[in-house]
């Protein structure tokens, strides 16, 4: 008997281990297991669990790839189902997280109507509203992020169209729904920012091709791009080297909105002593042409890089050399102007940067 308990113990423990979620879609995250014919009624879907592993409620509809509606044919990023939330619709699911850490939730979702769309996201007990913003995607798609905290061990994650509108047609698509764990970078001695190269972030749905938007952070201080705040009013996107030209790694960040678009961290610093800023700058490959032009900021301190796109990808190297005047210093990167895809001019696009890093001079740097 006193052998059992520890040994239960560690099975206890494994077993919590084992069944903890681990990174990518969600089981049915892409809604490829659909409701029984019998569940449905045209596309609207009858009963609160027709939709295997989620539960639904309000006016939730599911959709298959190319179905009409009036003149528009509705296209899906990730295999060939997705659903519609209709006003005041919710779809949930409850996973089992490891308390204490951090997760990032991926979603990728489309706006079939003109007017303006939020979706409120939530991992019990948090929770976020994510306005839905196109003009970055041709096919009318892109994944969005949202970060938290998880306060147990079991988190019902909600996605809910919080709006009414006249038509029950309209409201968001929704397909793909992924988490990941995020690892909060620290710094080095090489560095004085946190993850700087951005490989740390939110996960990247490996079938689609619009990288994720990181939205401005409003209301919650739980980045999905650890150790940076998008502290604009329009997303940052976040890239993969799979489907784009990235200057180092595995990801990197395009300024997408001029200087509606910005990151930025805030990094102590000693008054007085010499710093150099330093970072890449490049095109995402993704068709960006023209006279990109990324500022940076340290504190006051400013250094405009221009960069002829080719929109072929490429990048190169700048920096910023200053001399700190605060204990705290914001470092900041925008675009100074908007941008669109020479092949699709409603899209916008921009800049890309990466590999940024922050090192202290102590000695007068002559060069
Ligand atoms: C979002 O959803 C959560 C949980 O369902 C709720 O507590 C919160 O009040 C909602 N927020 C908004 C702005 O509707
Ligand atoms: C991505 O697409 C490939 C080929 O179409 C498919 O085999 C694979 O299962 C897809 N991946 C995911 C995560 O759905």
């Amino acid at each position: 008997m006193k052998g059992l308990l520890p040994t239960l113990l560690f099975l206890c423990v494994a077993s919590q281990l084992a069944t903890a979620f681990m990174d990518g879609l969600l089981p049915n995250g892409n809604f490829e297991q659909g409701p029984k014919p019998s569940q449905m009624k045209g596309t609207q879907v009858l009963g609160r669990s027709a939709i295997p592993r989620w539960e639904t409620s309000g006016f939730v509809e599911y959709i298959q790839w190319g179905h009409k509606q009036g003149d528009m044919l509705l296209v899906v990023p990730e295999g060939s189902y997705a659903v519609r939330l209709g006003n005041d619709a919710s779809i949930k699911q409850k996973v089992k997280l490891a308390a204490g850490m951090r997760y990032s939730l991926t979603f990728s979702a489309a706006r079939t109507c003109a007017q303006e769309e939020r979706l409120n996201v939530s991992a019990s007990p948090e929770s976020g509203v994510l306005p839905m913003q196109t003009m970055y995607s041709s096919n009318g798609w892109d994944s969005y992020c949202w970060a938290w905290l998880a306060k147990s061990d079991e988190v019902e994650i909600v996605i809910h169209n919080p709006g009414v509108s006249e038509d029950p047609a309209c409201g968001p698509l929704i397909d793909s729904i992924a988490i990941r764990q995020l690892f909060p970078p620290r710094r080095t001695n090489t560095n004085l920012l946190k993850n700087g190269d951005f490989e740390e972030g939110p996960y990247i749905i490996p079938n689609t091709t619009c990288g994720v938007l990181i939205p401005p952070q409003i209301e919650d201080d739980h980045s999905p791009l650890p150790g940076w705040m998008v502290e604009s009013l329009k997303a940052v996107r976040y890239l993969d080297a799979e489907h784009f030209s990235v200057p180092r790694g595995r990801r990197a960040v395009e300024l997408l909105a001029g200087k509606e678009s910005a990151i930025a961290q805030v990094v102590r610093t000693v008054p007085g002593r010499r710093y150099v800023l330093s970072f890449a700058v490049g095109d995402a490959g993704n068709a960006c042409e023209g006279s990109l032009l990324v500022e940076a900021f340290a504190g006051e301190h400013t250094v405009k890089v221009a960069y002829d796109s080719k929109g072929k990808g490429g990048s190169k190297r700048a920096a910023l050399p200053f001399t700190a005047t605060k204990a705290r210093t914001r470092i900041v990167f925008w675009s100074s102007n908007y941008v669109t895809r020479s092949d699709d001019l409603s899209s916008l696009c921009g800049p890309v940067i990466d590999d940024v890093a922050l090192v202290s001079v102590r000695h007068a740097n002559r060069v």
